[in-house]
């Protein structure tokens, strides 16, 4: 009997293409993300003193209690947040499978997504897989930048979730407080639901602030904690990177 794929379009990744190829040619792999250094051994220490501490249990499902406050410390201490860490903060094995279980937990079929592309390439086919649309806007090179009235134009009742990436891979471009306030407004008044995938948060250079999406000065945008629960007019969720 053969099985049919639900995702029959997708092939190997452009990582797996792009590793074999250097491997194959010993040429410098610029394509995926391997440090060329070896771990802080002052991680690897607290790791093994956490072994040999008998951490060794399933962690609660939200992730364990004490990182949880952790995270939600650091989070106020960079943007003057104040998210609760029991009821606001999910810690994941990783930003994939926070993106995949989001998604899935929020997109249906017929409901549309807005994608920037060239994208990270776990968004589309985890939109897929819920018989939902993507909708790609491309970013164009040199600069890599959103033009919002490409955004406008393409938002409509059916459009579900706005995915952002910033900084993004692979175009290395950021997010400026302007399009932050572009995203706030063309999203206020909507359920849309906002993805902010931030894993490279701190990689940034030349002086440039990361303008996360949960940055007190768009709090605007933000209005969740201001609504009353039944009517929240603007979702963000934000993935972190871990
Ligand atoms: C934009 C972006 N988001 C998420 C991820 C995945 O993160 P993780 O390795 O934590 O699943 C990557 C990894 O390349 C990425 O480039």
């Amino acid at each position: 009997m053969q099985h049919i794929s639900k995702l029959p379009n997708v092939g190997t990744t452009i990582f797996s293409i792009m590793s074999a190829l250097a491997n194959q040619h010993n040429a410098l792999n610029l394509s995926q993300g391997f440090p060329n250094f070896s771990s802080d051994k002052k991680l690897m220490d607290l790791v093994n003193k956490a072994m040999h501490s008998g951490y060794n249990q399933y962690a609660p499902m939200p992730g364990n209690t004490e990182l949880r406050e952790r995270i939600a410390n650091k989070y106020d201490l960079l943007y003057s947040t104040s998210y609760h860490p029991e009821t606001e903060i999910t810690v994941t094995a990783g930003a994939t499978q926070a993106i995949f279980t989001i998604i899935s937990a929020f997109v249906k079929q017929e409901d549309e997504v807005i994608i920037f592309k060239p994208a990270y390439d776990c968004y589309q086919p985890a939109i897929e897989l819920q018989g939902a649309k993507t909708i790609s806007i491309p970013l164009d090179a040199p600069n890599y930048g959103v033009d919002w009235n490409i955004v406008k134009e393409k938002t409509n009742p059916k459009t579900k979730m706005i995915i952002i990436n910033t900084p993004q891979n692979p175009g290395g471009s950021i997010f400026s407080e302007a399009d932050m306030l572009k995203l706030q407004e063309l999203t206020k008044d909507t359920n849309i639901i906002v993805l902010s995938d931030e894993v490279y948060e701190h990689i940034i250079f030349d002086g440039e602030k990361h303008q996360s999406a949960c940055a007190a000065d768009i709090d605007i945008i933000m209005p969740k904690k201001k609504a009353p629960e039944h009517k929240i007019p603007f979702t963000l969720i934000n993935l972190y990177p871990n």
